[in-house]
């Protein structure tokens, strides 16, 4: 039997909800990870180190007893922040990074910065006060073709944006392209990315195999094969800019499964063990600590953990749905196995 025994790891970029839902997912990422951003797009958005601290002690009294699961969160920039909220949220302890939606990108974005010139000032704060900026990094652009999104951002936003604030440390979240994996791999140490399980999983076709497959469409969008492939052979590299964000996502079932289904993959319940599947089929099971417990603190510049979390090349069966109330969450592979499993978690 493979056994893998790797430090703890963290959760670069989770959705944790809020309210009833909140409580049904919250014990899957505090089982598998020691720490997790927490994405603010909530309804209304965490735009304010106030909001972020009401929505921390809500998170905070949600969690399994004796877990040590510690929330990082991050503020919702929209074209009115201001640079003393950057300096506000720079004075706490509990608030590590402010995140950049276009608006109307994707999930509860309809707040979001209609023109990254409208936050300047607030950009050149975060730099000056070395707080990260993490990118939703799609152009919203209808006339745009979905699959070209993140490529264009890239092109005509990224690049000015690092030219214009050198020093500001900023993860381009969830990556889906060789584009854009080769665009970090080729840029200074202040740019990383965070990449899903999901996507280092799953290529286009699968969100149309036999049918369309609601429970595969998550922002940005799954790509071509050549582009999941380049995110594994990023991923599984050992290269300190990239690590792990599940960005699990989670809808109720009829949110999903509707004539205008959102878009989110929940992945919270077998993170890990999902990830550990693509670094061992990739022959690089000894990169998967770098990956998810090492690269992360530290280009965040916090202290790497110390406890451990023991995995098994054991297959397991994921349920069908879990139940929130009378809702349902479908989760990703539901009905199906997973290869890997975690055995020991102290
Ligand atoms: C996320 C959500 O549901 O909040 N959805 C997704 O497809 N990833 C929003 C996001 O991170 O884009
Ligand atoms: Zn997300």
């Amino acid at each position: 039997m493979k056994r893998l025994v790797l430090t703890r790891p963290d959760d670069w970029h989770v959705h944790l909800r809020d309210g009833k839902i909140m409580w049904d997912v919250l014990p899957d990422t505090a089982h598998r990870f020691v720490r997790a951003i927490v994405m603010p797009n909530l309804t209304p958005p965490i735009t304010s180190v106030e909001l972020a601290r009401m929505y921390r002690e809500r998170i905070l009294f949600s969690i399994p007893r004796l877990s040590r699961f510690t929330p990082l969160m991050t503020l919702y920039l929209t074209d009115n922040t201001s640079v003393n909220e950057v300096r506000r949220a720079k004075n706490t302890d509990f608030i590590y990074a402010f995140k950049y939606y276009p608006a109307g990108s994707t999930t509860n974005s309809d707040s979001g910065v209609t023109d990254l010139r409208h936050i300047g000032n607030v950009l050149a704060e975060m730099e000056k006060q070395e707080i990260p900026l993490l990118l939703h990094g799609e152009v919203v652009d209808r006339n745009i073709d979905i699959y070209d999104r993140e490529a264009i951002f890239i092109d005509r936003h990224l690049c000015s944006l690092i030219k214009d604030y050198p020093g500001l440390k900023i993860v381009f979240e969830h990556i889906t392209t060789k584009y854009a994996a080769d665009f970090v791999w080729e840029s200074s140490d202040k740019i990383a990315s965070t990449i899903t399980a999901h996507h280092l999983l799953l290529n286009r076709n699968d969100l149309f195999s036999g049918g369309i497959r609601p429970h595969h469409y998550c922002l940005p969008i799954l790509k071509r094969e050549e582009h999941r492939v380049a995110l594994v052979k990023a991923a599984t590299s050992g290269n300190r800019k990239f690590f792990l964000g599940t960005d699990s996502a989670p809808h109720y079932q009829q949110n999903k499964e509707s004539a205008c289904g959102c878009a989110g993959i929940y992945t919270a319940h077998a993170a890990i063990e999902l990830y550990a599947e693509v670094f061992d089929k990739a022959g690089a099971i000894h990169n998967l600590e770098p990956f998810a417990s090492f690269n992360g603190p530290d280009f965040y510049g916090l202290p790497r953990n110390q406890d451990y979390l023991t995995l098994e090349k054991q297959i397991w069966t994921v349920p069908e749905f879990f139940s929130v109330g009378e809702e349902r969450v479908i989760p990703f592979r539901a009905g199906e196995t997973v290869a890997w499993k975690i055995v020991d978690n102290e």
